[in-house]
């Protein structure tokens, strides 16, 4: 330790719900955890044809993939999916087919919506595409927020004693998991 952890923040809204947990969860992290965020907006649409040469801005996307001692996924679900600007970055992550940045990364997923069923379902279609890039996961525990008005406040402190209790363990329990999966594969 210090680990350091790339950040993506799946939704690209000034006012996202997501990057007030994100922001929620690196000050409840234990010390151990460092955390850098890891920008995708400026992509363009993945495209195949690239391939071949591509364009800097998704090598510099791969490189921040690549430097990263761990990834930590903090989005909403959209029409019971992941937005499609995440899938597009992680597509972009996951080429030339052979230089995916996704192999052994240790991940993180967690996300939040003012819903009740907190992301569950956006969720399981970020990890079955994680599954399928071979990316190590947390698989438990899983964090599902339901992100009422004022449950984080502007400085990312959250303001219910029992949610901040349940997100200080994941972090907890993600630093534990990243510090066992680096001891077999490190990175970078
Ligand atoms: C949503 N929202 C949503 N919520 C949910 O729980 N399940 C869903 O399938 C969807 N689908 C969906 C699609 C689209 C296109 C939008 C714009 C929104 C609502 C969503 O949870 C809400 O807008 C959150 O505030 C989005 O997270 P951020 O952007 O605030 O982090």
């Amino acid at each position: 330790p210090p680990y350091r952890v790339g950040v993506i923040v799946g939704s690209l809204s000034r006012e996202s719900v997501n990057r007030q947990l994100a922001e929620a969860l690196q000050r409840l992290a234990p010390k151990e955890l460092e955390f850098f965020e890891i920008s995708y907006a400026d992509l363009p649409l993945y495209n195949r044809d690239l391939d071949a040469d591509y364009p800097q801005v998704a090598r510099e996307f791969k490189e921040a993939v690549g430097s990263a001692d761990a990834v930590l996924f903090v989005t909403p679900e959209y029409n019971r999916s992941i937005p499609g600007p995440l899938k597009n970055a992680i597509d972009w992550g996951s080429r030339p087919y052979g230089d995916s940045a996704w192999e052994d990364k240790p991940t993180g997923v967690i996300g939040g919506s003012p819903g009740k069923i907190g992301t569950a379902v956006g969720q399981q279609t970020l990890r079955s595409t994680l599954s399928y890039l071979n990316a190590r996961q947390m698989t438990s525990p899983e964090a599902y927020i339901q992100i009422t008005p004022g449950l984080i406040d502007d400085d990312g402190r959250v303001t219910d004693a029992e949610t901040e209790k349940f997100l200080r363990t994941f972090m907890a329990k993600f630093l534990e998991y990243v510090a066992r999966v680096l001891t077999v594969i490190p990175q970078g």
